[in-house]
């Protein structure tokens, strides 16, 4: 018996219709299923928050794990990153306004506005730039229009929400995607039917 931890939201379709592919979950899942957990008899499936899916991991409540490199960073969880999943494509990004392009690099104790504080942290860290992280939980390009902070440190897709609040990416930290991530312990102990799963998996990711 293996147990999934999965990212309600975004990936949620394209996890699901991977299992599905995989003949590992054969059951969708839309926006307004309010199922948290989810049992086939062979694996059992939480629904978790994206940002808490490496804490189920980590914890060993659940064996694998689907969520995004931009949470798998931010929550710096004691588990093991085995596969990129190749779809949820973006990028973290150092984004200002337009007419600001990028001066932030010059500016002494820079306001930075973010959802991701420890991402937005270690990059200005590695670069040895002064900064002040002001978290916020959505919307987090209001910062520099509204004057709360000099640059945001988001996720950026398609660029739209940029584009149409007259901000630019400026600068990116990583690419990001879907990772399939796996309990250190569970990794050792369940080696067979994990290895099992991941190489499903990889056939799936390489015959995109
Ligand atoms: C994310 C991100 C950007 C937007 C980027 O926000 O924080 O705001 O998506 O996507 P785009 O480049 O395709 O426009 P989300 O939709 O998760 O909402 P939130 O701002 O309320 O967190």
């Amino acid at each position: 018996m293996l147990t999934f931890a999965l990212s309600k939201g975004r990936l949620a379709e394209k996890i699901f219709a991977m299992l599905k592919k995989l003949d590992i979950c054969d059951i969708s899942v839309d926006d307004e299923d309010r199922r948290l957990v989810i049992t086939n008899g062979e694996y059992t499936f939480f629904l978790a928050k994206p940002s808490d899916v490496p804490t189920f991991v980590d914890n060993g409540v659940a064996d694998i794990g689907v969520v995004g490199k931009d949470t798998i960073l931010e929550e710096n969880r004691d588990i093991t990153e085995v596969l990129d999943l190749g779809f949820g494509k973006c990028r973290m990004c150092v984004c200002a306004k337009v007419s600001d392009g990028d001066s932030f690099k010059y500016k002494s104790n820079l306001r930075v506005a973010t959802k991701y504080p420890n991402i937005a942290k270690s990059y200005f860290d590695s670069v040895h730039q002064n900064c002040t992280i002001i978290k916020l939980n959505g919307s987090v390009e209001l910062g520099p229009i509204v004057g709360l902070s000099d640059v945001i440190v988001d996720i950026v897709e398609s660029g739209r929400t940029l584009k149409e609040n007259g901000l630019a990416p400026v600068l990116t930290i990583h690419d990001l995607s879907a990772r399939l991530i796996v309990n250190n312990a569970s990794l050792k102990t369940k080696y067979d039917d994990i290895s099992q799963i991941i190489k499903g998996f990889e056939t799936l990711v390489k015959e995109k």
